[in-house]
């Protein structure tokens, strides 16, 4: 038997406490059983010691008294021992209950630790599965690099010419006649990677008009000003590819327009001795430009100024040129100059709506005969013109009176009274009334009936370009009748039959007919086709010459200058750094939902020479900007499907390695019809330092994420203690100049990608959600795709104007930026494009940069934005309330709807009632199979 206690004991518990609990259990056992039979034992031990000391007694009487005594001794020392033995036992009892208690909860805390490293296994086993991707990824990467037999090519980054025009002997007047850019123009000067720099004469510094004969002040000065805006503006003639000379318009030195009008009825001239003076004209004026800018729509202050000028090579710039005297693809036809200088010119026009006004066709003006002697009635086929003018007029006096419902205003004679623009050195049609008159009668013209010039050997005049000016800043659709003779301003680039009706004299019966058979879709495309040109080629001074020196760039195929990006500040500096952190992510991802690869920024500036030649047509009529370079476009096209496996495979990720595939397949590629990318998350925040750290903790782990750029709008920077979470990207933030909400759409030079997720710094997405939204976005590059939709409503009680909603709706029409893709370009525009009346609102009522940015986006487009996805909430649960919530939150948006409409003259939002989810989604399919996502 062991003895329970002293040392022996004590080892035998320091052992018990290393064994498992079973085993303590199972000795517990033991020792409840063998107390009560030690127990027994020692007592009928006692018994038979008692026995023998009775009987002893008796049959021996020679033992002594003390062994009687010595028994009953041993008796209270064996009771002694038993309670000892109990006592001890039942502490060891109440230690060995406490153990198993420590051992019961120790029990639970292993099982605890070892589902959390069951757990933990999973989730290194995702990880591993998502690094096997990454490898394999970063492999394939690898290859293509090694394998890419076409490097990428960069010219050097500016060749220009570094010397002055050498002097050629003149040209013949005749020679010069048959200028084209071939034979008349200096190509060395122009290498395609020069930029195409331009020089402009300080007209004060080099007059080259007759004695008596100034350029109208205010032309001078606005020209040297927004030129100064234009980056190909060069101050080094060494460099300089064109030299631009302002020749007109001209004024007699008396700034009295009316004498002028009245009192020179010859064309003013220019001295062509001082054209050849000029320091640069290398003998021949090769590569010069002659401006001829007229201000006023007045035949007789900015007719061909240069018919009788020896002009050596120069191009020639004007609104009226004759026929024989134009040298197509040399000289350039432009509008006169009527506008501001620069600025919003969306005030000037009316509403596009309704598409039918209460006019169909209107005129107003005055066929005048020529007072001078430069009048040649040669050119005017004299009797034949004159009926059929004759008979115009009557017909369209007869049209007046038609039996239909359409309405006719025609004024052929003019009032005296108001007339005072009676001069005119070459035969054409008169103004009537006056400006704001004409605009009044403008605002209510579906039409506008505009006669191209009587004499006919005119292709352009000024006053025709005038007039078609005037009718597309008021949304009348300019009807030419004689339109088979003449050009409008820059017809070698515009589209003009998309904004304007050309109709030879002859079919004058037909008209009314035609302008009946146009269906109101066609109305308001053209419409608003006449606008965009209006805004973007002639509004301006500063359009104008944007358009003249992006005209002739063109011609050479020389890229613009690149858009300008916004440098992006940081708000920390040496002595400022962030604290940065590893932090466990919140919700470990249950998926593999793609490779984790360093950051990959899309390629920039692949088309600088292709894309003028192939979207040219586009760049200038549709969604394009042909002043700047853009680095990628929401519309550059794309390959077919069999091209990344035939020859063009570089960068391409199908699914399966082009098999297919669902599940891991799928998630292990991006598939689709562009080459691989990355997208940067970009975060607008104000002052809510933990909702926006918490929401930067989310990205980590996140597949495809290239970068997160943080807009740090609060003037204050932010506290020093904070802990940045580190997520395996870089995370930049950006100092805001000022608190702004357009500060959202900064074109920030440190954005990489095409694709840019634009969240609120308190929206809360899943990273399926995100990537979905990511594929999603790669098959609508063009357009808004994302997750919170809103639509506009019209306000069925004042039934004139729209009500901002966002409530539950089977239609939408915008999907808000606070949880969105986009592409990079459309930043480009918001603050390029967007007229400044827009982004001021903003600012006004804090608020509605994300309508303006959904209005932007479909007027380019035309189309409505995508919504992914059935979730549509997206605010972080518990997060304080942003801005967004209260009511004068909507009544700023209703404000703005309808503010923004009144500045595009329409509404260009559309409806849609489409959403996007995954092919699979909700697909009944065996259950071996994996879908695209888990959830989505
Ligand atoms: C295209 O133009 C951009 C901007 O000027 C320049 O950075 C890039 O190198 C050019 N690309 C080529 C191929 O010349
Ligand atoms: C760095 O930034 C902090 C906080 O914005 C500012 O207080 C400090 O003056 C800056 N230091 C330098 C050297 O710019
Ligand atoms: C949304 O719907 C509720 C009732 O369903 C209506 O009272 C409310 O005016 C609606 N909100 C808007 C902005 O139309």
């Amino acid at each position: 038997m062991v003895v329970l206690d002293g040392e022996n004991g004590r080892d035998f518990f320091s052992w018990l406490v290393h064994v498992k609990l079973s085993r303590i259990v199972l000795l517990v056992f033991i020792i409840l059983l063998f107390t009560p039979l030690i127990t027994h034992f020692y007592l009928s031990k006692v018994e038979k010691n008692s026995y023998f000391i009775e009987h002893g007694a008796h049959s021996h009487e020679d033992l002594p008294e003390d062994g009687y005594s010595f028994n009953k001794e041993d008796l209270r020392k064996g009771v002694e021992e038993l309670l000892r033995i109990r006592g001890s036992v039942l502490s060891e009892l109440r230690d060995i209950e406490k153990k198993r208690q420590q051992y019961k909860s120790e029990i639970q805390s292993y099982m605890r630790q070892l589902d959390e490293t069951k757990q933990e296994l999973a989730h290194q086993q995702t990880n591993l599965n998502r690094l096997k991707i990454s490898v394999e990824q970063a492999q394939v990467a690898q290859r293509e690099a090694l394998q890419q037999n076409t490097p990428d090519l960069a010219l050097p980054k500016r060749l220009t010419v570094d010397e002055l025009p050498i002097v050629l002997p003149e040209i013949s007047k005749s020679s010069s006649r048959k200028c084209r850019m071939h034979n008349c123009f200096d190509h060395s000067r122009c290498s395609l990677t020069s930029g195409f720099p331009v020089y402009l004469y300080d007209p004060d510094q080099y007059p080259v008009m007759n004695d008596g004969w100034d350029v109208d002040g205010f032309l001078k000065t606005t020209l040297k000003q927004t030129l100064g805006y234009n980056p190909h503006l060069t101050n080094d003639p060494k460099q300089a590819c064109i030299y631009l000379v302002l020749v007109g318009e001209a004024l007699k030195d008396t700034d009295d327009v009316t004498e002028n009008v009245n009192n020179h009825l010859n064309l003013p001239a220019l001295d062509s001795e001082a054209l050849k003076r000029l320091p640069y004209w290398g003998g021949d004026g090769r590569n010069h430009v002659l401006l001829n800018l007229a201000r006023r729509d007045l035949s007789s202050l900015s007719g061909d100024m240069f018919s009788n000028i020896d002009t050596g090579r120069s191009i020639l710039v004007q609104s009226t040129f004759n026929f024989d005297l134009y040298r197509q693809d040399f000289d350039l036809i432009i509008s006169p100059v009527l506008g501001p200088p620069g600025g919003d010119v969306w005030q000037e026009c009316n509403p596009m709506l309704p598409a039918r006004r209460h006019y169909l066709l209107t005129f107003q003006g005055e066929m005048k005969k020529p007072k001078t002697a430069s009048y040649n009635p040669r050119n005017d086929d004299s009797e034949d013109n004159t009926e059929l003018n004759r008979f115009i007029l009557h017909h369209l006096n007869e049209l007046s009176k038609t039996t239909t419902s359409d309405k006719f205003f025609f004024e052929f004679e003019c009032n005296p009274a108001s007339d005072n623009n009676l001069n005119t050195v070459i035969q054409d049609w008169a103004l009537c009334g006056t400006d704001s008159s004409r605009r009044a009668l403008l605002k209510d013209s579906t039409f506008v009936l505009i006669f191209a010039p009587g004499q006919q050997d005119l292709i352009s005049t000024t006053l025709l370009q005038a007039r078609v000016y005037e009718a597309l800043r008021s949304g009348s659709i300019p009807v030419i009748l004689g339109g088979d003779q003449i050009k409008l301003a820059y017809y070698e680039v515009i589209q003009w039959r998309r904004a304007a009706i050309f109709l030879p004299r002859h079919r004058i019966t037909e008209l009314h007919f035609l302008l009946r058979a146009i269906p109101d879709e066609d109305v308001l495309l053209m419409r608003r086709q006449g606008r965009l040109i209006w805004e973007k080629y002639l509004a301006s001074v500063q359009s104008t010459l944007d358009t003249i020196v992006a005209v002739l760039r063109d011609r050479l195929n020389i890229p613009a200058t690149p858009a300008e990006t916004v440098a992006a500040v940081s708000v920390f500096n040496e002595t400022f750094q962030p604290i940065q952190v590893t932090v466990a992510s919140e919700v470990e991802q249950e998926e593999s939902l793609g490779p984790l690869e360093p950051p990959f920024d899309s390629p920039a500036f692949r088309r600088n020479y292709s894309l003028a030649l192939v979207q040219g047509t586009e760049l200038w009529n549709d969604w394009g900007d042909p002043f700047r370079l853009y680095p990628t476009l929401p519309v550059d096209p794309f390959l077919s499907s069999d091209a990344k496996f035939i020859g063009s495979g570089r960068g391409f990720r199908p699914i399966g390695q082009g098999q297919g595939g669902s599940g891991k397949e799928f998630s292990e590629a991006l598939g689709g019809n562009y080459p691989r990318e990355q997208f940067t998350v970009l975060i607008l925040t104000y002052e809510r330092e933990q909702v926006l750290l918490d929401s930067i903790a989310r990205l980590r782990g996140l597949p495809y994420l290239n970068s997160v750029v943080v807009i740090w709008n609060s003037p204050r920077p932010p506290s020093a203690e904070l802990r940045w979470p580190s997520i395996g990207v870089p995370v930049h933030v950006v100092k805001a100049a000022r608190n702004s909400l357009n500060n959202r759409f900064l074109p920030l030079d440190n954005l990489k990608t095409e694709a840019i997720l634009s969240v609120d710094d308190d929206a809360h997405l899943r990273h399926d959600e995100i990537l979905f939204g990511f594929r999603v976005w790669r098959e609508h590059r063009d357009r808004i795709v994302g997750f919170p939709g809103r639509y506009h409503a019209w306000d069925i009680n004042t039934k004139t104007s729209w009500l901002y909603n966002s409530n539950y709706s089977c239609e939408l029409s915008m999907v808000l930026t606070g949880a969105a893709f986009i592409h990079r370009h459309y930043l480009h525009l918001y603050w390029k494009w967007l007229p400044q009346a827009i982004r001021d609102k903003v600012d006004e009522y804090m608020n509605c940069e994300d309508i303006a940015m959904n209005f932007l986006v479909s007027h380019v487009t035309r189309k409505p934005p995508v919504k992914v996805t059935s979730r549509w909430t997206f605010r972080c649960p518990g997060c304080p309330q942003s801005l967004s919530e209260d009511d004068t939150h909507f009544q700023e948006r209703h404000k703005c709807i309808n503010f923004f409409t009144q500045v595009f003259g329409y509404t260009p939002l559309l409806n849609t009632q489409y959403r996007a989810d995954s092919i699979l989604f909700k697909t009944r399919i065996p259950h071996d199979k994996q879908k695209c996502f888990k959830f989505i």
